[in-house]
């Protein structure tokens, strides 16, 4: 396969380039820097496989302007909200995705963003380095604790099933929405809601797990969250479009809500700067996955699916 010409378009972790640059004729960005549409397309001249990632907005019109060369998009990430999987369908540009290796790793920060956002972790943080810690106190901020609490976990998945065991273990009773009950979800005694709705009325803490695309854009809007349950933590590691930024922030504004633990954002990295300026938010910028062992997976299952097509098999991970 060494002659297949693959076009990268971003920096990606070191082993994952030399797998890369030892199987294709592999055109790396050496940069890291994003690039342009018109620079993508430029250097996609000739290519046979595009490596894309979350950060390349590789809509219909891109698609489109593609050189026929390119037979495959392979985005290293789980979401592919930002390929027009349609528009390269219809040009025969086959789409691969990355699932089931970074479900622990993003499960971990929606942990992180429970606990960073129920105990005040911004806030603590801040007094110290800000030198402001004056000692301990008996009433120094106070948090919510996750014993006992009612955990909603909207889209059960790989991921939502992965926070259910890890939020089980510190005592969380889980409760979750999804298109259909999993009599066998592996996390034994979590409670079934057969509509979004029902689940909102007892989450304590709601932690979304669902794709953006045309449906669940904003879904999580002021009347979804006058549904919520008083004082509670709102956790999103799925895609910052799902949220209503401005309905959130009017509701942490406000104390409707408590607190929101927030790693996605809609726009990001653009984010809206009312989330800044709140203490009751815990944010970080998108580091589910991030950890060498999960980015080294990620683009090990890129280089898989590219492999198997380029070997006239079926990729293991195909969209449409
Ligand atoms: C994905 O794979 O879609 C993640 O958002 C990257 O962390």
């Amino acid at each position: 396969m060494t002659s297949i010409k693959i076009l990268v378009t971003r920096k990606l972790p070191v082993s994952v380039e030399k797998r890369l640059i030892d199987t294709f004729a592999t055109t790396l960005n050496a940069t890291d820097k994003a690039y342009e549409k018109e620079e993508i397309l430029d250097l996609a001249k000739g290519m046979e496989g595009l490596l894309c990632t979350p950060c390349d907005q590789i809509d219909a019109d891109l698609i489109g302007r593609l050189p026929s060369s390119i037979r495959i998009i392979s985005t290293f990430s789980v979401g592919y909200e930002h390929i027009d999987v349609k528009a390269a369908n219809a040009r025969d540009i086959v789409v691969t995705n990355t699932p089931g290796v970074l479900s622990e790793a993003t499960a971990d920060i929606a942990l992180l963003l429970m606990l960073g956002a129920s105990r005040r972790a911004y806030e603590g943080e801040a007094m110290i380095r800000e030198n402001k810690w004056q000692g301990w106190n008996p009433t120094q901020l106070m948090g919510i604790g996750l014993q006992g609490k009612r955990l909603g976990i909207l889209g059960m998945g790989r991921i939502g099933r992965e926070v259910a065991m890890r939020a089980q273990a510190f005592g969380m009773t889980v409760h979750y929405h999804n298109r259909r009950a999993l009599p066998d979800a592996g996390v034994a005694g979590a409670i079934y809601h057969d509509n979004a709705e029902s689940l909102l009325g007892v989450s304590d803490f709601l932690s979304l797990h669902f794709p953006l695309n045309g449906q669940t854009k904003g879904f999580l809007n002021i009347e979804r969250i006058n549904m919520l349950p008083a004082n509670s933590v709102v956790i999103n590691t799925a895609r910052g479009g799902v949220v209503d930024d401005e309905a959130l922030i009017t509701a942490l504004k406000s104390g409707r809500v408590a607190a929101a633990g927030l790693d996605v954002f809609d726009g990001e990295p653009n984010l809206h700067s009312g989330y800044r300026e709140l203490k009751n938010t815990f944010l970080l910028p998108h580091l589910g996955s991030a950890t060498v062992e999960t980015r080294n997976a990620m683009g090990f299952c890129a280089i898989d699916n590219m492999e198997a097509f380029f070997d006239g098999k079926t990729p293991p991970h195909t969209v449409s």
